[in-house]
């Protein structure tokens, strides 16, 4: 009677939204760089389970949640959103005296965003048992050569080496359910307040390294020289172009970090080191792009005479696809609180697209401003923010009965 009479009473569903911008404006301030813009990079000392038992506490609980680092010079509410956002569902659940029956817990995963480690979805990589990060971690360093163990415990955490001790068993949760700003400008644009997510593009990423002779900026002729900088630069022509031949507009490629040694205007690049972000809706697809930058690599090289020293695809994720449980509950949930909504899919990654792996999954999206993030414009409104807890706490309390 308790739980039915819940699920009748939406009227009542209060969102503290006060609290909750004020808790975004405070986690903001936890940053490495001027506002408005946030820098948060893991384990640095500016980045650290919660529960709400349910009435069946041996069931499979439910559970939510996203990351609170940043990448340099970002926004607030990329991960923040879903963090406070699930603390706060989970006490808009307590205020309307819902009871669950499957626990909720929420989760804060670390290093969603590549920055420190190299690789994207640390946290959530683990939990979804993957024995090759666990492995890969032990000589994993950073830019400044400081280890993940070091770091990790530098950090406060114990038992770091026991990585695989974190591994989830399938069935674990019975659902995982993530609220995110969309990152895109689709919610903004059409004025729908609610976005469900039904699949998580393919994303990978890949590290390459040439290297020549170098030399003085004046005195080496051109036909003398092997640049590694131009070997880099075509490189990143090259990454477009295969992008764009795939002909669908769902194929994207990016080159975010192009580095080049000794990095003087008077010494010809000796070195040059590029990371390469490549996505796609179609996994063959994107795997083609990454084939054709590796054929494009080698040319490169041999073309120039510089050495192609490294070629590392760092990930190579396949697609997620949303659980259609969880899909129904989030649509349910918008219809009920009267709120507009429409499917879609994610063309950025999440800590979900892991989650997916040992646990049925599912997003909600808010709109943002413009679709803008990944930079200090990036901005959703309380409002937006408001809605998406309610359709999040909602969301939880149906799957928390099922
Ligand atoms: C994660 O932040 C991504 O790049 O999609
Ligand atoms: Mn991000
Ligand atoms: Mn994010
Ligand atoms: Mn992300």
């Amino acid at each position: 009677i308790h739980e039915s009479h819940f699920l009748n009473s939406l009227s009542s569903l209060s969102v503290d939204a006060e609290t909750l911008q004020k808790q975004i404006d405070e986690l903001s301030s936890f940053s490495d760089s001027p506002a408005p813009s946030v820098t948060r990079i893991l384990y640095s000392e500016k980045d650290v389970l919660s529960r709400r038992t349910g009435s069946e506490p041996e069931l499979a609980p439910v559970s939510t949640g996203s990351h609170t680092d940043a990448i340099p010079y970002s926004g607030k509410y990329d991960g923040v959103v879903g963090v406070l956002g699930a603390i706060e569902a989970i006490n808009v659940l307590k205020r309307s005296s819902f009871k669950p029956k499957r626990s909720l817990d929420v989760i804060m995963f670390t290093s969603e965003e590549p920055t420190r480690f190299g690789i994207g979805c640390l946290g959530s990589r683990l939990l979804a048992r993957s024995k090759e990060l666990a492995q890969q971690l032990e000589k994993t360093v950073d830019g400044q050569n400081v280890s993940f163990f070091d770091a990790a415990k530098s950090a406060g955490y114990m038992n770091v080496e026991k990585l695989s001790t974190v591994f989830l068993v399938k069935g674990s949760y019975s659902a995982f359910v993530e609220l995110h700003i969309e990152q895109g400008p689709i919610l903004e644009e059409e004025a729908t307040s609610i976005g469900i997510v039904t699949a998580i593009a393919a994303p990978a990423s890949i590290k390459v390294d040439f290297e020549g002779t170098g030399g003085h900026a004046g005195a080496v002729l051109m036909p003398k020289r092997n640049d590694a900088g131009l070997a880099a630069a075509e490189l990143a022509l090259a990454v477009e172009k295969h992008v764009l031949e795939s002909g669908s507009i769902d194929t994207v490629g990016t080159v975010g970090i192009l580095e080049l040694h000794p990095g003087a205007i008077n010494s010809i690049p000796s070195k040059s080191h590029l990371e390469i972000d490549t996505r796609d809706i179609d996994e063959e697809r994107r795997n083609s792009v990454i084939d054709k930058i590796y054929e494009s690599a080698l040319n490169i090289s041999k073309r120039r005479g510089v050495k192609l020293s490294e070629y590392k695809i760092v990930n190579q994720d396949p697609p997620a696809l949303s659980d259609e449980l969880i899909i129904k509950a989030a649509e349910s949930a918008s219809q009920e609180l009267k709120l507009t909504y429409k499917k879609m899919i994610s063309r950025a990654y999440h800590d979900s697209l892991f989650m997916g792996r040992v646990s049925p999954m599912g997003m909600i999206f808010i709109p943002c401003y413009k679709g803008y993030s990944h930079k200090p414009e990036e901005f959703a409104t309380i409002d937006h923010i408001a809605d998406g807890v309610k359709v999040l706490a909602l969301t939880l309390a149906k799957l928390s009965l099922s």
